[in-house]
């Protein structure tokens, strides 16, 4: 198939990249060339901006159009818009942040989303994208709603904190409790799925999580004890409870990654994945995606990536975190 990408060259994209490249598809990758534009010289680059010029879309046609990088409504209205006589089928990357409420567990595809009215959050304005999508393509869309995606060449470090500091061994200070949930679909996943699912005009919505179908949910004990098994380190777990974090100031999901805390996120790890497993959705055992990882950040020197100025905190310095142990510890 002629398979054009909006994006492709960071994370989720490049993921998806690679695995239509892998089923033989041609792939055009549409960017501004700035973000490893290197990448991928078996695929056509159009250069362009999706907030404003658009100029290379002129006069071609796909079978399918993947939107990977659409975050503000008026921007995919823009892109989709001017597709809709270019190709037969549009997949749209949205997120599990659309929907309306993170205490409710196994929320599924009917569950309520965000509306307008509730803000102009990322979920808010990724929702107003997926009904901007099926306005335009009714009928011929695809929307992935991932969790949490995991594996290599993720830029956040999110996931990769864990392996990473299991790695290095030590008393490794562990968020709440061993039992709180966790789910991540590894990239790989999401993309091999996306990529048979338009292979075979997959219309509709799907939550694209794992690591296993719902309602079995793996715990974050069982994550970190993973890490600490394919790492080898010895590294032991000390954990502490969320109260004393937050008291602290330390941030959930970010300084301590993958954790979200406290009853308003209840169903954030607990999302309701049966449609797309259903749908063919394979999911990799999680100690693939740790060893995975291990080996992207071994390419790396072994170092997380870093956070871009301006952005969310960076997880805990070794100071930090050996400073919150101690005190811990002097209970
Ligand atoms: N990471 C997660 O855990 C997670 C979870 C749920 C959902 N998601 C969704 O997954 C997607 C993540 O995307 P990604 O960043 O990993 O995708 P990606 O497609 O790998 O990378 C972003 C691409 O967009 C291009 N780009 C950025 N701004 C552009 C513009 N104005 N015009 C044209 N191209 C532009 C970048 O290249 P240039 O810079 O060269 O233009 C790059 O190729 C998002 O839709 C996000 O909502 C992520």
């Amino acid at each position: 198939m002629d398979l054009l990408l909006l994006g492709g060259t960071r994370f989720v994209g490049r993921h998806l990249a690679e695995a239509a490249l892998a089923r033989g598809h041609r792939v055009t990758l549409f960017h501004r060339g700035t973000t490893n534009p290197d990448l991928f010289p078996a695929a056509e680059h159009l250069l362009g901006d999706r907030e404003g010029d658009l100029s290379a879309f002129a006069g071609r046609r796909w079978d399918a159009v993947l939107d990977v990088n659409g975050y503000v409504p008026e921007i995919v209205r823009a892109s989709a818009g001017r597709l809709t006589g270019a190709a037969a089928h549009y997949t749209f990357v949205s997120t599990l942040s659309v929907y309306a409420d993170h205490t409710a567990i196994g929320r599924h595809e009917g569950s309520p989303l965000l509306e307008e009215a509730s803000g102009e959050s990322y979920g808010v304005q990724k929702a107003q994208c997926e009904r901007v999508v099926e306005e335009l393509w009714p009928g011929r869309s695809l929307v992935l709603r991932p969790g949490l995606v995991i594996g290599p060449h993720d830029f956040t470090g999110r996931f990769a904190y864990w392996p990473w500091r299991l790695a290095r061994g030590g008393e490794v200070l562990a968020p709440g409790h061993p039992g709180l949930p966790f789910q991540g679909i590894d990239a790989r996943d999401l993309a091999d799925w996306a990529i048979r699912s338009l292979e075979a005009g997959r219309t509709g919505v799907f939550n694209v999580v794992g690591p296993r179908a719902f309602p079995d949910v793996p715990t974050l004990g069982e994550l970190l004890e993973l890490c600490s098994a394919v790492t080898g380190s010895g590294g032991r777990l000390t954990w502490v409870p969320e109260s004393f974090l937050l008291e602290r100031g330390v941030v959930p999901f970010w300084e301590l990654p993958l954790w979200v805390s406290g009853p308003a996120h209840e169903g954030f790890h607990r999302l309701d994945n049966r449609k797309a497993v259903a749908a063919g959705l394979t999911l990799r055992p999680l100690a693939e995606t740790v060893r995975a990882t291990l080996a992207w950040l071994a390419e790396r020197s072994g170092e997380l990536p870093p956070r871009p100025e301006g952005g969310p905190p960076a997880p805990l310095a070794p100071e930090r975190e050996a400073e919150l142990l101690a005190a811990w510890r002097s209970q």
